[in-house]
């Protein structure tokens, strides 16, 4: 039985569900967080998906042992992948996962272009075949970015080297995109780079605001809203107090956003 007590899991393939954390603690900052990075197995977006299950579900095996009263995929890679099995696996837990920020993107931009950038396994998935079908739009673009991950897990989000990665990848769309779709929660922490490589007018989308709304929403439904004095804890697989320096970093960071 959840207790209103308990903590709220956050878990991601590593430091990217950190910009889900934080737009968590915003709106809700009198809450116990246990975030779990699996930096270890990191990243998850060229695996196959039925690695990307396995992984997922160890993470959550493991989270399971604490005090837990809701569950956070914040990774767009291990939600397309295992989502629909944990909800079966553990009916009774709050589950709540991310998609990428599609529908805003195609709202705002009826006819605009609009890119959509995420991890190998992400576009591949069913899940964002099914989401492309219920907002169909002529000018999309899908586009892969293997590799960033391993930067923000390196702490380069926001560096030269970042740049110089994003730019093959980027620049052909710079000026000719209205919007693009940060699908990855690795991804919004390397905004300063993206921006410029593409430019000021470019509307970014990230399904982490939408994501702490939704937690907060069911967490509410089921009476479980705690307004204590708020704590966090992070962990990682990474036996390395590096990472830890990272992850609260990230949180904390000015440039981000
Ligand atoms: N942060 C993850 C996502 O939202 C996955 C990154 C990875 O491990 O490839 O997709």
């Amino acid at each position: 039985m959840a207790e209103r007590s308990g903590h709220i899991a956050v878990f991601d393939s590593g430091v990217g569900g950190i910009s889900v954390l934080r737009e968590l603690v915003k709106i809700m900052p009198g809450e116990r967080y246990l975030y779990f990075g699996d930096s270890a197995n990191a990243p998850y977006g060229t695996r196959p998906t039925q690695e990307i299950c396995q992984l997922t579900e160890q993470a959550v095996e493991q989270l399971l042992q604490r005090n837990i009263k809701a569950l956070v995929v914040a990774c767009n890679t291990a939600t397309a992948a295992a989502i629909d099995r944990l909800r079966q696996r553990y009916p009774e837990l709050i589950v709540i996962g991310i998609e990428p920020a599609l529908k805003p993107a195609v709202t705002q931009f009826p006819n605009g272009s609009v890119g959509l950038m995420a991890t190998p396994a992400t576009l591949r998935g069913e899940k964002l075949k099914r989401l492309l079908n219920q907002h169909p739009h002529s000018q999309l673009c899908l586009i892969p970015a293997p590799g960033l991950v391993e930067l923000v897990e390196a702490g380069l989000a926001n560096t030269p080297q970042m740049d110089a990665f994003l730019t093959p990848i980027l620049a052909p769309f710079a000026g000719k995109l209205d919007a693009l779709v940060l699908g990855c929660t690795h991804y919004p922490f390397a905004i300063p780079a993206i921006r410029r490589v593409l430019g000021p007018d470019t509307v970014l989308f990230d399904g982490g605001e939408g994501t702490a709304r939704e937690t907060k929403r069911r967490l509410l439904q089921q009476d479980l809203l705690e307004e204590g004095p708020g704590s966090l804890i992070f962990e990682n697989s990474l036996p390395d107090p590096k990472i830890l320096e990272l992850c609260k970093t990230l949180l904390t960071e000015a440039s981000y956003g």
